[in-house]
């Protein structure tokens, strides 16, 4: 599987090579109105006629009622006004209230029916499951600790992902506190394996074929791959970010909720090392996005590199492709050559 990205960093040319070549191509949709979703869906069935997977999150707000208090405000713009001093921008007004999308979002996946709809940030009530498999979409669901790979399974997913802590992006927790879940992928595979009936897909950490045989090895059902496909020219990323994977700061990520307000791995940026045990003063998510827009913006246009979040795994400093397609060929060679010598 290509691991979906969210935040318009998937496309649909990623999606559509990655499914013809044989892969489970994926889209990222979290952020998406339904009506561009049902655009994008259009587009990628127009491309491709193999299954593909869009992805959701199904809790996609931390703030109670999507606002937040004045107070908080005052605590953020204080923690970050030298960051925007320094950027030469005035701080933004408080973020407006957020009104949850999922609902909505998923209601376009009940009529695009894809053949795989997965999942991140929790379960999903009884009543949608069965409307899901009536409708003959296979789910799946993201676990970062066992306890939730026994929860996805009891709620009827068909799939379960072993999300490792290696991986790039949003640790998708749910049920502790993501800091409280940070277990390798490798571990977490073969405690979930040992506990789970269902299929399981490691994810993070994985980018070549020696990485896929060893999952598959350790009882891997399949393999979700993420930061290797975000690095290649068919993926949503800027130019700037995918180079930055490639560079010598891929060698150093961190996890980190200055960005988001949610727990993620990117390439280890000042400010989220500055800030680090200063968590209380962030917005809930995605308002603390929503409140650093216009400083990402502007960290951009002046080339501040390290004042901006470059979402990435840890495995990025051994990528070697930035063609989608060479990429799948690699994978699938490489692969096949390990388990099939
Ligand atoms: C930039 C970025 C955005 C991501 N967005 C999502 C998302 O919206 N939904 C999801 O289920 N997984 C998301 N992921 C996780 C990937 O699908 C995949 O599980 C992960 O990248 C695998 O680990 P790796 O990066 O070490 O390959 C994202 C990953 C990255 C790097």
């Amino acid at each position: 599987m290509q691991g979906p990205f969210g935040g318009g960093l998937s496309s649909v040319k990623l999606t559509s090579t990655v499914s013809n070549m044989g892969g489970l191509g994926g889209y990222g949709a979290y952020t998406m109105s339904p009506d561009d979703i049902y655009e994008v869906d259009k587009q990628i069935k127009a491309v491709t006629d193999k299954p593909y997977n869009i992805n959701l999150w199904v809790s996609d707000t931390d703030a109670p009622g999507g606002a937040i208090t004045d107070t908080q405000y005052e605590q953020a713009k204080q923690l970050f006004q030298p960051y925007f001093e320094e950027a030469g921008i005035p701080l933004p007004e408080k973020p407006a209230p957020f009104k949850s999308r999922f609902e909505n979002q998923l209601q376009v996946i009940m009529d695009i029916r894809p053949k795989v709809f997965s999942f991140m940030f929790g379960t999903l009530p009884q009543d949608v499951m069965e409307q899901l498999g009536k409708h003959g979409i296979r789910t799946v669901g993201a676990a970062t600790t066992l306890d939730e790979a026994i929860a996805l399974e009891a709620s009827g997913v068909d799939i379960i992902i072993a999300s490792g802590f290696e991986a790039g992006g949003h640790r998708p927790s749910f049920l502790a506190p993501a800091e409280q879940s940070t277990i390798g992928t490798f571990v977490l595979l073969q405690l979930i394996k040992d506990k789970v009936k269902i299929p399981v897909i490691a994810a993070g950490g994985i980018a070549t074929g020696r990485g896929i045989a060893g999952a598959l090895t350790l009882g891997a059902d399949a393999v979700q791959i993420g930061t290797a496909f975000l690095a290649t020219d068919e993926s949503g990323a800027l130019p700037t970010h995918r180079q930055m994977l490639f560079s010598d700061a891929a060698r150093y990520t961190s996890l980190t909720r200055a960005f988001s307000g949610r727990l993620g791995r990117g390439i280890t940026s000042r400010i989220a090392m500055d800030l680090s045990g200063k968590e209380k003063s962030f917005l809930p998510f995605p308002l603390q996005t929503t409140f650093l827009s216009p400083l990402r913006k502007a960290a951009l246009e002046q080339q501040k590199w390290d004042m901006v979040l470059f979402w990435g795994g840890q495995v990025a400093p051994i990528l070697k492709h930035n063609k989608a397609a060479k990429l799948m060929e690699s994978l699938i060679k490489e692969t096949t050559q390990i388990m099939n010598p």
